[in-house]
């Protein structure tokens, strides 16, 4: 068993214990010892203090999903009593984890928490409650024109997408490098992802806003695996599906790794060989995906798909006619939606409502009416906000 699962177990065990029996009782302080020791020996990779991620059926410690947890069902208890993140901000006592220990206790046996609410909660030491993001409401014109009507309730900011930016582009020189794609750090962005858009009472879709030009598929890759994901659950997907396709959409433009800059960035029109080269990003990403790993076969069928319109036309050419996975006809709409939303070296950011117009028009020929629908829908009646965020590091 590793260490934080060590940990967990003694945790939760303290906790069942501490309702139980009362402060002094020689199994309750024995079981706090033992959770405390095992706290105590913690680290995460590099040195740092132990964090904690809690998500309805998943614990992601630091930024690594504890496997070995599979059937742990203290993370829902823990999420359903306001509690998504754990982190130390220095070693603690045994008495300050005593303490801790009994405010979370306490917030546990509360019939009623509001989770509408975003806190941070404080043991000395020790910082755990909901997530919430940091950033402004949409700071794009564009964006707020669209969404300035709906009302929304600001939250307690937290999180900034800082660090999922730089796991993918790190991600994208490993691949580039010759290596397979870093799966674990796929999925630990898109699990960062998903805890950012549920800090809240309503999904909030964290979109970043594109700085420089030569970072366009990065910032791009994020939305599109935030947008999808967004799209997944409001389509009724479950969870694990909904990862996957966040998988997949952070994933949609891996091929265009090997492309020149220069090409990438062109203010102007393509030429042909050009525009040879740029259409063969979903070929080249499916067969660096299906070099990776099994796992990822959705991934690779959307980077394989992900610019073919529902009528057969776009690219690569298909011989014989038949409908792509509905994974890619999502993450198609999603991808278009962001690229349209983005200044381009070539033109300007289109207004949300000239893009949705625009994803209205060709539902039938180019897009999936039903995930127009509903992505529209999700956008438009307020089931998501959007947020935009910096892709500058957390501050600590
Ligand atoms: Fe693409
Ligand atoms: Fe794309």
């Amino acid at each position: 068993m590793s260490d934080p699962v060590r940990f967990l177990n003694a945790f939760a065990h303290s906790l069942g214990v501490m309702t139980l029996y009362a402060e002094g009782h020689p199994s309750r302080e024995k079981a706090v010892d033992s959770a405390f020791d095992e706290l105590d020996g913690l680290t995460l990779p590099g040195g740092h203090l132990p964090a904690f991620t809690f998500l309805e059926d998943e614990v992601v410690f630091g930024r690594e999903r504890l496997r070995e947890l599979k059937s742990w069902d203290w993370g829902k208890r823990l999420v359903a009593a306001g509690i998504e993140r754990l982190e130390l901000e220095r070693r603690v006592t045994r008495e300050e984890f005593n303490s801790f220990l009994e405010e979370v206790l306490a917030r546990m046996m509360l019939s009623t928490v509001d989770t509408t609410e975003v806190r941070q909660m404080r043991s000395l030491g020790i910082r755990y409650g909901a997530v919430g993001l940091q950033g402004r409401d949409a700071i794009d014109p564009a964006l707020d024109a669209a969404f300035a009507s709906l009302p929304g309730v600001m939250t307690t900011l937290e999180l900034t997408l800082g660090e999922e930016a730089e796991t993918f582009r790190w991600l994208q020189t490993e691949i580039k490098s010759g290596g397979s794609v870093p799966l674990l750090e796929a999925e630990a962005v898109v699990r960062s992802l998903s805890v950012a858009m549920h800090g809240d009472s309503r999904m909030v879709l964290p979109l970043l806003k594109l700085k420089e030009f030569d970072q366009y598929t990065t910032t791009h890759s994020l939305n599109v695996a935030v947008l999808s994901m967004g799209l997944a659950e409001s389509l009724g997907c479950r969870p694990k599906e909904i990862r996957a396709i966040g998988v997949a959409g952070l994933l949609h433009d891996i091929g265009k790794i090997r492309i020149p800059l220069e090409v990438l960035t062109k203010p102007g029109k393509l030429n042909d060989e050009e525009r040879a080269i740029m259409n063969s990003h979903p070929i080249d990403g499916a067969r660096v995906i299906m070099q990776s790993d099994q796992d990822l076969g959705m991934a690779a069928t959307v980077a394989y798909e992900h610019h073919i319109m529902l009528d057969g036309g776009g690219y690569p050419v298909i011989h014989y006619r038949r409908e792509c996975a509905m994974a890619s006809r999502l993450v198609h709409v999603c991808d278009v939606y962001d690229a349209l939303s983005t200044k381009r070296p070539y033109r300007d950011a289109w207004p949300a409502e000239r893009t949705m117009a625009y994803l209205e028009e060709r539902a039938g020929t180019e897009f999936d009416p039903e995930l127009v629908a509903t992505f529209i829908r999700t956008l438009k009646q307020g089931q998501a906000r959007v947020r935009v965020l910096s892709d500058e590091p957390q501050p600590t």
